[in-house]
């Protein structure tokens, strides 16, 4: 997929993130640096895959594969999917790296090529923020899950005051400048409104958490490198398809 097949908010997007590719793990929060995020992190995904095994795991967004490697570690097949082919470049290398095996594809999460009910698990972290069309895609990503599946989402609500102790913040680049009016989750929404969501599109069992120990472990990196520690609103947010 080269950006001239993708409209162009989308290219932009793409753009962005293939300019990244290289350094997006080291950017703030995109990688467990200490023990207390270790932690939370293995406490939100229990709550993601909620004790179930050999999991069909889609990750749609995956960037660079944070959480589908994180999800291949724990046992499940996972398929990987983004458009940015840079940062799949850094995931599949990542892979070959660590002897992980997940499927990544270049693709678009608003338009998956996957039959209806493929997966067991959608995931998605910082992703609906930077969509077109989110409803959209949340639609695909459930027309995806089989009968009892799960969909998750992992997200943020950014606060404009917050200063992303990072080197870069998508928001404030020359692509997101050009295109960020077409976004409709730019800045990212409430648990409230994505479990709202989940509802109005027939989802069961919808449950969020705030994820105040992943909140906290940033916190403490904050500090840790000098910077006065800045609260971030984040949270997992989860629906099952009926069945
Ligand atoms: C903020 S990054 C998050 C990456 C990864 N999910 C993570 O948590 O580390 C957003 C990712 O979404 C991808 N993306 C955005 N819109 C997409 C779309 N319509 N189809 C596929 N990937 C998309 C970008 O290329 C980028 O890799």
């Amino acid at each position: 997929m080269t950006s001239s097949q993708l409209d162009p908010v989308k290219a932009a997007v793409a753009a962005h993130w293939n300019r990244r590719a290289a350094s997006f793990d080291s950017d703030f929060g995109h990688s467990i640096a200490i023990p207390e995020e270790r932690a939370a992190w293995d406490r939100i995904l229990d709550l993601v895959v909620a004790g179930r095994d050999g999991l069909d795991a889609l990750d749609a967004g995956c960037g660079t594969g944070f959480l589908s490697f994180e999800l291949a570690r724990r046992g499940h097949r996972v398929t990987g999917i983004d458009f940015a082919a840079s940062m799949l470049e850094e995931a599949r290398r990542k892979a070959a790296d660590n002897g992980l095996t997940v499927r990544f594809e270049q693709g678009d999460a608003e338009n998956l090529r996957f039959p209806a009910a493929s997966f067991d698990l959608v995931v998605s972290r910082h992703v609906l923020w930077t969509l077109p069309h989110p409803e959209a895609a949340i639609d695909e990503w459930i027309r995806v899950l089989r009968p009892g599946g799960r969909l998750a989402v992992i997200d943020g609500q950014f606060d404009p005051n917050f200063i992303a102790p990072q080197r870069e913040n998508a928001r404030d680049s020359g692509e997101y400048a050009a295109i960020g009016g077409q976004l409709p989750f730019l800045g990212g929404r409430p648990a409230t409104e994505i479990e709202a969501l989940f509802r109005a599109k027939g989802l069961t069992g919808i449950g969020s958490d705030p994820v105040a120990d992943l909140v906290a472990a940033h916190m403490a990196r904050m500090e840790q490198a000098g910077r006065e520690p800045q609260a971030r609103r984040r949270y997992v947010a989860w629906g099952n398809v009926p069945g």
